[in-house]
């Protein structure tokens, strides 16, 4: 079945009860038995609902994976996968990553004894360089973010596997439509479902997807032990809004395309960060593992100056200024003092992630309107 058909049906079945094509909201807590253990798959609505395990089917499917787990937050999503470690084991991530993702490794983690170290994954060298025996989860953010890097999946699953280390993907700004990290090697898809999945800045929800068994039952075992489930109602938006994610897909890839083009030939522009641009080595690794280059990209300015950020930022009108990203309306974001404001300066200054960079999630209206938005708010500033 090809992607668009499983985003309409995978894991979909009529009610049972009355044919309803639309998934119904389950809305309840318990189900009935009608003898002690006699029931009909189902006991309790923390540990199974009937809305949530068709999004989980609908999502394993879409990964090209067996399960999926669904959360109440892309942060409830990490937090279980984190807790499949124990105290001493070490976790070796990329450095240009969701700072949310930095601040549980390093503000909530490191006090249980669980130890991460964070390189530009793009360099291979120094990913060999820092697993050791003690790594025993690899975690991936590709594209990474803000700075729109393209990590090779298959290459760094080979350097985790020969340590025998576990590998997360963090496949939020791509989504399965633009790469499947499990055909890559890869143990575990996250996912961050509040962005492209919803797609519609209406729900806050996580998930991981793996392709084996023991690892969804050890997850299931976490899901139901630490219960940060979503809500059926919730469910059954994302449901409804993964029926257009290779449609919306298909935009913002467009429209990330168009304005990335227009951003580069920009006088006051100095640059722009997209996978999408050719000549770098990002460009031919997005070619081999992606089916395209997102909606997402970075720019800063020239003279990179932090007011010169704000300034252009204030001035937007038809790009919402909001943290977040995914969703079918434009939004804008000055990652230093927003999403990555957990990260130390220093640190984010090793990536590139200067004071003056804006983060655009490219939506899906029409291209000419985002671009004469763009166009007003830079024009602002003084040549
Ligand atoms: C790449 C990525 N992963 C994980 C998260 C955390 O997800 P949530 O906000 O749904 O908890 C985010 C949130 O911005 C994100 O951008």
């Amino acid at each position: 079945m090809k992607f668009g058909t499983k985003a309409i049906h995978a894991g979909i079945e009529p009610d049972p009860a009355t044919g309803a094509i639309m998934t119904p909201i389950y809305q309840t807590s318990t189900y009935v038995q009608s003898s002690p253990g006699k029931h009909k798959g189902f006991e309790y609505a923390r540990t199974q609902n009937p809305t949530r395990l068709a999004l989980e089917k609908n999502l394993a499917a879409l990964e090209n994976g067996t399960h999926a787990r669904c959360f109440a937050s892309g942060m409830a999503a990490e937090d279980t996968v984190i807790k499949l470690l124990k105290p001493g084991d070490e976790v070796v991530s990329t450095n240009d990553l969701y700072g949310g993702t930095y601040r549980i490794f390093t503000k909530v983690y490191q006090d249980f004894g669980i130890k991460s170290h964070f390189v530009p994954m793009s360099d291979l060298n120094k990913v060999r360089e820092k697993i050791s025996a003690k790594t025993k989860m690899v975690w991936i953010e590709t594209p990474t973010n803000p700075m729109m890097h393209i990590i090779d999946i298959a290459e760094v699953v080979k350097l985790a596997k020969e340590a025998g280390a576990m590998v997360v993907v963090d496949n939020t700004f791509a989504t399965p439509y633009l790469q499947n990290p499990l055909d890559l090697g890869a143990d575990m898809v996250l996912h961050s479902i509040t962005k492209y999945l919803g797609g519609h800045s209406d729900t806050v929800m996580g998930a991981v997807i793996v392709k084996d068994a023991d690892l969804d039952a050890r997850l299931g075992f976490l899901q139901n032990s630490c219960g940060a489930v979503p809500g059926p109602q919730d469910c059954f938006l994302v449901l409804r809004g993964i029926k257009t994610l290779h449609v919306r897909m298909q935009r913002h890839c467009e429209n990330g395309r168009k304005i990335a083009e227009y951003l580069a030939s920009h006088d006051k522009i100095k640059k722009v960060y997209w996978p999408g641009q050719e000549n770098t080595e990002s460009y031919e690794i997005a070619k081999k593992q992606m089916k395209d280059f997102g909606g997402m990209l970075s720019f800063v300015l020239k003279g990179d100056r932090m007011e010169d950020a704000f300034k252009v930022l204030e001035h937007l009108k038809v790009f919402s200024l909001a943290e977040s990203l995914g969703g079918v309306e434009s939004l804008a974001g000055h990652p230093a003092s927003m999403t990555h404001a957990s990260i130390p300066r220093e640190e984010r200054m090793k990536t590139g992630l200067s004071d003056s960079l804006i983060r655009l999630s490219v939506g899906i209206e029409d291209a000419e309107d985002l671009i004469e938005d763009l166009e007003q708010a830079i024009g602002v500033l003084s040549s």
